[in-house]
């Protein structure tokens, strides 16, 4: 039997029809590129999926019982202070000692920002217009001439992003950075089922609807691609994981990560404060006594209004899904395939109908499967969640406009920058509703305030829109 042949059989075993006529259906070059997409497809995974989902109609698996998760707070006392002095002295003795990696999860399609190409490209910085990959790279260069360490760089993709961001890095230079030491691994993808049958969908007479397999696919991308096995073998014990669309990130957070190899932990947490209990974030907590996040759409509305008695949320601790974890923690989390849940979510997805013709939904007609990277919380042994000042940590970049888009991010950096320069004991001009004026410092140049008041020189001063230690474009830097 040919493969396509033996490709058509397996399809009709698994009750996908529709796909195997589909495949039959066409030949040459076309039936070879489908081929070559089904031939990647887990067959048995998709079936059980579409079983429990599509044919069960079961919904997300029932939560468990959700109670606080203990926190580490922003200091508000010298004991506390002298705790965090000795975790930064430990997470810096760990970077210095180079047992510490950053993987930015970049995977995603970004589909709320309606971006042309990678989320990471979308140049978010209001004078320079830098994108946000420049952004972090600025950041992973100064950690590595700060610490003196090689913090390798990983970076996950998709099969559907791959080619662009790695040609942009290319195109960029490598922003300064050694090329060998970013690796770009790619993730897995699964392809949209239709909602009613569990047919696997296609976008196009011969390609699959396919799209990537959740954040949580940062673990078998690694397992799979070797990352993990090159990482003990340089000796690397620890990752600190950030999101692409998140300028603000104190990527390599010191104290985070001094906290956390503290406790000996194998994934960790940082958290902000919600906003208001209906503010759409995960919340860090414990269910059934192991740590977890809670997604806000499954946490009931009597938990996340409730209050202490000083007034506060009780469950305040929203996830930014910045975290540590551990390389062997990884591992086990994927010895003999991946182990976290799957997650089903309801989506319009325009596919090929039974005419051949292209479908371009009103309604959602679609199912797509997805993985979450803080599922491997609850399989932590131990686990820490560190407060982070949320205006000097948190600018998520998710949509065109409105709350959490490139407008909002822009006033909370420009914020950020603005009390920098304060803290230095410069002026800053505000506008009559107290805004700053735009304000950009390449991380290079300082990477908090302490090194910002450091380096300026003698007589600078402020008087508008500044882009700091940046020659991608104007500047009135004096
Ligand atoms: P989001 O959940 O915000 O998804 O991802 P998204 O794909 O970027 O945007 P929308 O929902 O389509 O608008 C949070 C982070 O996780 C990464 C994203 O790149 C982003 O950094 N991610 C998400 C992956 O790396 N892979 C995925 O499969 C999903």
């Amino acid at each position: 039997m040919s493969d396509v042949a033996a490709q058509i059989a397996a399809l009709e075993d698994a009750g996908q029809d529709e796909l195997a006529a589909a495949l039959a259906g066409l030949s040459g070059g076309r039936q070879k590129q489908l081929s070559a997409q089904v031939a990647e497809l887990d067959l048995g995974l998709i079936g059980s999926l579409v079983d429990r989902f599509v044919i069960a109609g079961e919904g997300e698996a029932a939560l468990g019982e959700v109670t606080e998760a203990p926190t580490i707070p922003l200091p508000a006392d010298a004991e506390a202070e002298r705790s965090e002095a000795d975790a930064r002295s430990a997470g810096e003795n760990l970077l210095r000692s180079d047992r510490v990696s950053a993987v930015l999860l970049a995977g995603g399609q970004g589909s709320r920002l309606g971006f042309d190409g990678p989320k990471g490209n979308y140049p978010f910085a209001p004078i320079t217009g830098r994108t946000l990959f420049s952004h972090h790279a600025a950041k992973i260069a100064a950690l590595r001439e700060r610490y003196g360490c090689s913090l390798p760089w990983y970076i996950l993709t998709s099969p559907q992003n791959n080619d662009v961001t790695r040609a942009s890095f290319e195109e960029a230079g490598w922003f300064g950075l050694d090329p060998d030491s970013i690796r770009f691994v790619i993730q897995g993808t699964l392809p949209a089922v239709d909602a009613r049958t569990g047919a696997i969908l296609r976008e196009a007479p011969d390609r699959l609807a396919l799209s990537p397999d959740g954040h949580g696919g940062l673990l078998s991308a690694l397992r799979r691609s070797g990352a993990l096995d090159e990482m003990s073998g340089a000796g690397i014990t620890t990752m600190f994981t950030f999101q692409v669309d998140n300028p603000l990130v104190r990527v390599c957070r010191p104290e985070f990560l001094g906290y956390h190899a503290q406790a000996g932990a194998d994934m960790s947490n940082t958290a902000v404060r919600k906003v208001a209990p209906e503010e759409k974030m995960g919340v860090v907590a414990r269910v059934d006594g192991r740590p977890g996040v809670v997604e806000y759409s499954d946490l009931p509305d009597e938990l996340a209004e409730m209050r202490n008695p000083d007034g506060e949320l009780t469950y305040w601790a929203g996830s930014i899904a910045v975290h540590c974890i551990e390389v062997a923690f990884a591992r086990t989390l994927t010895d003999g395939g991946l182990k976290l849940p799957y997650h089903r979510a309801l989506k319009k997805v325009p596919h090929v109908g039974a005419d051949g013709k292209l479908v371009a939904p009103d309604e959602p007609n679609a199912i797509k499967f997805e993985t979450f990277l803080f599922d491997a919380l609850p399989a932590a042994d131990a686990s820490i969640t560190i407060e982070a000042a949320r205006e000097d940590e948190f600018a998520p970049i998710k949509n065109a406009d409105g709350v959490d888009s490139a407008e909002s991010a822009r006033l909370l950096l420009n914020g950020l920058y603005a009390r920098w320069f304060e803290a230095a004991g410069l002026a800053v001009p505000r506008g009559d509703d107290g805004a700053p004026p735009d304000l950009e410092v390449d991380p290079r140049f300082a990477l908090d305030a302490a090194e910002l008041a450091a380096k300026l020189p003698p007589g600078f001063a402020v008087d508008g829109p500044l882009a700091l230690g940046l020659d991608e474009g104007p500047t009135t830097a004096r």
